[in-house]
């Protein structure tokens, strides 16, 4: 080898080291990224996450501890831009809302089940999904809509405390998690077809539906599409999957066609009773819908836009409930003074309306703590920028995720004043009584994220939280199970919820 050819290879090998130190922290993007860890050839920092072992949230409060309120992850082949300060996630979100309104590119399974993005919380931002998220608020959020549908929550609830007292005589105690998640689902399915269908189809649709939360969770392929070809067995489950989901709410849009068709007429199918006026249900206003792009929808958009909405409110609120009974349970203090304030409002017996939950100070200071302490989720849903742009000095590629750890601030210690316990209080007098939990006016606590892309059913999701504690104590007494005392451990499903769901004894409170 002559000297020329050993300073060429010495060259290259130098250039390729600095290469890839730039690559490995920018992924070979933009060169202002956010800092963040080295990362491996190909891979950044996938294997690294997962060799440790930690749960994702582990991983990300370590760096950071390391890195500071945002950094760079390489996933693979996808980058990760972690925002964690209440500063830029409010400048991200709210101040740049449309900016930071977009979602990132989704994997093969997830376009499967949300036909090529068409439900609200997968589509980008634009025409399509400005279409389809008014027709929600529109359809199903409107205070009169919620008004004229009250029928079905006192329904739902009613048939939730029958249960209740049914589980707690068989088996000395009752599951608050699943009871819960079953009566949600049933208003939910209620008010996206109109009809009153049997506990074993609810509980197919539940199950249908939880399934689909795990297979579309992120997957190796989804970081390294290159693999995809190794993972082609659950491409195949997820085909499977998304047939068992069309088969089962299909029919019930076929019968409410049906019925609207028939101006009401046809009333009675042996599988589902319709309930709701024509007009009242949200597949009444999907069958007329055309949305910019897709044109009127067909049967596999319409499941996909009605399982959204079931699922984006089943978990998130029945998680709430569990997390707030928990709370009443262990505190029996906590929870004599909601009795308490219910009965005074109420009466013993009164029955509890929607307008009166409004006018609880104490349940809804409960409601809120239980959202600031136990958020249904650490992250909101990934957010993508429309275009190259910036936050906290760094550029942000149009083509990161960008992940948005709302969790993190609820505990910041410099926002909250013992942010470990557990105490409404501080909503009716404290650190608490003037947060907007909507975000607008800073981000402090944000369960339902904040900006553009904000939850817009979180006044449905709250009303029916306020409902269901507020009945369930006035009814009930509720008590630790002495040898089976409650477990706070938590773990991430969809949603954060309890390891152990709380199970509790239950005294009717007339014979107290
Ligand atoms: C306690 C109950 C609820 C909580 C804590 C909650 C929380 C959230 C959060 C954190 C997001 C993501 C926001 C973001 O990406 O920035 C979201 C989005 C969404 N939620 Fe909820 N939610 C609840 C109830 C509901 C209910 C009852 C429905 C439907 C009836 C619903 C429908 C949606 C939809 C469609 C989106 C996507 C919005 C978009 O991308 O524009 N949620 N929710």
């Amino acid at each position: 080898m002559e000297w020329t050819d050993l300073v060429i290879l010495l060259a290259v090998a130098l250039l390729f080291r600095l290469w890839w130190r730039y690559w490995s922290v920018t992924g070979g993007g933009a060169k202002n990224l956010p800092p963040g860890p080295p990362g491996w050839p190909l891979v950044g920092n996938l294997f690294q996450v997962i060799l440790q072992g930690k749960h994702f949230i582990f991983v990300v409060r370590d760096l950071r501890a390391k890195y500071g309120p945002i950094f760079t992850m390489q996933m693979g082949q996808r980058t990760l831009i972690v925002v964690t300060s209440p500063e830029l996630i409010h400048e991200a979100l709210v101040q740049k809302g449309p900016l930071f309104a977009s979602r990132p590119a989704d994997s093969p399974i997830r376009l499967l089940f949300s036909v090529g993005k068409c439900a609200i919380n997968s589509a980008e931002y634009g025409p399509l999904w400005r279409s389809l998220r008014r027709n929600l608020v529109t359809e199903l959020i409107n205070p009169t809509r919620i008004r004229q549908c009250s029928w079905i929550r006192n329904w739902a609830i009613e048939n939730h405390m029958k249960r209740l007292h049914q589980r707690s005589s068989e088996e000395g105690f009752v599951e608050v998690m699943s009871s819960c998640r079953q009566t949600i689902c049933s208003i939910l399915i209620c008010l996206c077809f109109g009809a009153k269908i049997s506990e074993e189809w609810i509980k197919e649709i539940e199950c249908i539906l939880k399934e689909v939360m795990l297979i579309t969770s992120p997957k190796l392929p989804d970081f390294l599409p290159l693999l995809t070809p190794l993972f082609r067995g659950q491409v195949q489950a997820a085909k499977e999957l998304r047939r068992r989901q069309l088969d089962s709410l299909v029919p019930l849009i076929r019968d409410r066609r049906a019925f609207v068709e028939s101006g009401g007429s046809k009333n009675s199918s042996p599988r589902s009773e319709m309930v709701s006026d024509i007009g009242a249900a949200y597949v009444d206003s999907l069958f007329q819908l055309a949305p910019p792009g897709r044109g009127k929808l067909g049967e596999e958009e319409i499941v996909t836009l009605c399982s959204e909405t079931i699922s984006a409110g089943t978990d998130t609120s029945a998680t709430t409930v569990e997390w707030a009974m928990h709370r009443l349970v262990t505190n029996q203090e906590i929870q004599e003074k909601l009795y308490k304030e219910i009965v005074d409002l109420v009466g013993k017996n009164g029955e509890i309306t929607e307008k009166d939950v409004e006018n609880m100070p104490y349940l809804v200071a409960i409601v809120k703590e239980t959202f600031r302490r136990h958020p249904p989720s650490h992250f909101v849903l990934s957010h993508a920028s429309t275009k190259e742009t910036e936050l906290g000095g760094y550029t942000i590629p149009a083509d990161a995720s960008v992940e948005f750890y709302t969790e993190w601030i609820t505990k910041d210690p410099s926002l909250w004043e013992d942010p470990n316990e557990f105490r409404p209080e501080r909503f009716l007098i404290g650190d608490g009584v003037d947060v907007d939990i909507t975000g607008v006016k800073g981000a402090k606590m944000l369960p339902f994220g904040a900006g553009r892309r904000i939850c817009p059913a979180w006044t449905l999701g709250t009303l029916h939280i306020h409902l269901l504690l507020a009945r369930m104590v006035q009814a009930f007494k509720w008590l630790p199970i002495p040898d089976n005392p409650p477990d706070p451990t938590e773990t991430y499903a969809f949603t954060v919820v309890m390891k152990n769901p709380l199970k509790a004894i239950i005294l009717p409170r007339n014979k107290v």
